[in-house]
């Protein structure tokens, strides 16, 4: 059944609709959300419904302070405690053992729940209005690229969903980064909007642990993921192109154009050379080549560090 859905700057009427058990899509400062009311279990199977995503992929709960955790979470680890009074709101999922009242279709059974506080005003200002937290995986269809703008939303779900409360294009543009606590260790299972130099400054040297695989059974992380329909390659652009002769072939570049392709179909993601502003216009430019007339995409490598981290992840697993 198609429904009529509203694109919108009204924080009352998202309030309404999540109070009535529909799904919203909702702004943060990394990428859009569908959220629904994480204390109603039809609501929250409505978000796997409307992004056709599997149960086995647990979601992500959204709420507004350090006490609205506590209420979901049995205990915060030193380390945790300290990545919240640095870095929160922000990028940045934390890992913490759940409390009975946080179903099981969230955590997809696991005992831990990944909560975050996002760092987008109008956000924060509707969690503050609504007496319980969102539930919001990226509002984008089960393994396609995630919506840094409402109109992403809309181009996707429309007919799905009632409202999306429109905050303006994202300001971090990749996924919030997310982390676990096992002992004494802190362990990366996402690399994300914030870079894990920063992290490292605050609690020390931490583990990175991203899953590669393609088993289902090993939560999120999916290898082929942030998808574009087209091929999407990356690496050595030279050789790439060799092998491409006589295709139009549309490139992912950093600051530089590169020789031989028509620059009209070259997306520069900061001509400054600057990482954030780079993760900022990843998935805009993974979805505007998607829907040009270019044949294959080519994506060159970012540098290893701060958030080119995170893209060079998201690249290769939308080359997966
Ligand atoms: O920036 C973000 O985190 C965005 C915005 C909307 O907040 N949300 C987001 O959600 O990226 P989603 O569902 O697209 O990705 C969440 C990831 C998935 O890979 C999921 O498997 C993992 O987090 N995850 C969620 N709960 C988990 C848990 N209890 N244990 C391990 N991984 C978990
Ligand atoms: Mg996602």
């Amino acid at each position: 059944m198609q429904i009529k859905t509203v694109i919108g700057f009204d924080i009352d009427e998202a309030k309404r609709f999540l109070e009535s058990g529909e799904t919203v899509g909702i702004p943060t400062e990394t990428v859009y959300g569908l959220a629904a009311n994480a204390l109603n279990e039809d609501a929250v199977l409505r978000i796997f419904a409307v992004k056709n995503r599997p149960h086995f992929d647990p979601l992500i709960v959204h709420t507004h302070s350090t006490e609205e955790i506590k209420k979901y979470t049995e205990e915060i680890p030193d380390k945790a405690a300290q990545l919240i009074q640095q870095f929160m709101p922000g990028p940045l999922t934390l890992l913490l053992k759940k409390k009975k009242i946080v179903s099981d279709l969230i955590t997809s059974g696991l005992d831990r729940v990944a909560i975050r506080i996002p760092n987008h005003p109008m956000l924060l200002q509707l969690l503050a209005k609504l007496d319980f937290p969102l539930a919001a995986p990226s509002a984008n269809p089960f393994g396609y690229i995630s919506p840094t703008t409402a109109q992403h939303v809309f181009d996707q779900l429309q007919g799905k969903i009632p409202y999306i409360l429109d905050g303006g294009p994202t300001l971090v543009g990749v996924e919030s980064t997310i982390i676990g606590f096992e002992k004494d260790e802190a362990t990366v299972y996402r690399l994300g909007g914030l870079a894990v130099e920063d992290i490292e400054k605050v609690i020390g040297q931490v583990n990175i642990q991203v899953n590669e695989s393609s088993n289902p059974k090993s939560p999120g992380m999916l290898k082929s993921h942030y998808a574009p329909k087209k091929n999407l390659v990356i690496g050595q652009l030279d050789d790439l192109m060799m092998q491409n002769t006589g295709k139009t072939i549309g490139v992912i570049a950093f600051d530089k154009y590169i020789d031989g392709i028509d620059k009209k179909n070259q997306i520069l993601l900061s001509p400054t050379g600057n990482l954030n502003e780079a993760a900022k216009n990843l998935f805009a430019a993974m979805r505007k080549l998607d829907d040009s007339e270019v044949e294959k995409i080519l994506a060159v490598t970012f540098p290893d560090e701060g958030l080119g981290r995170a893209i060079n992840d998201r690249l290769k697993r939308a080359s997966a």
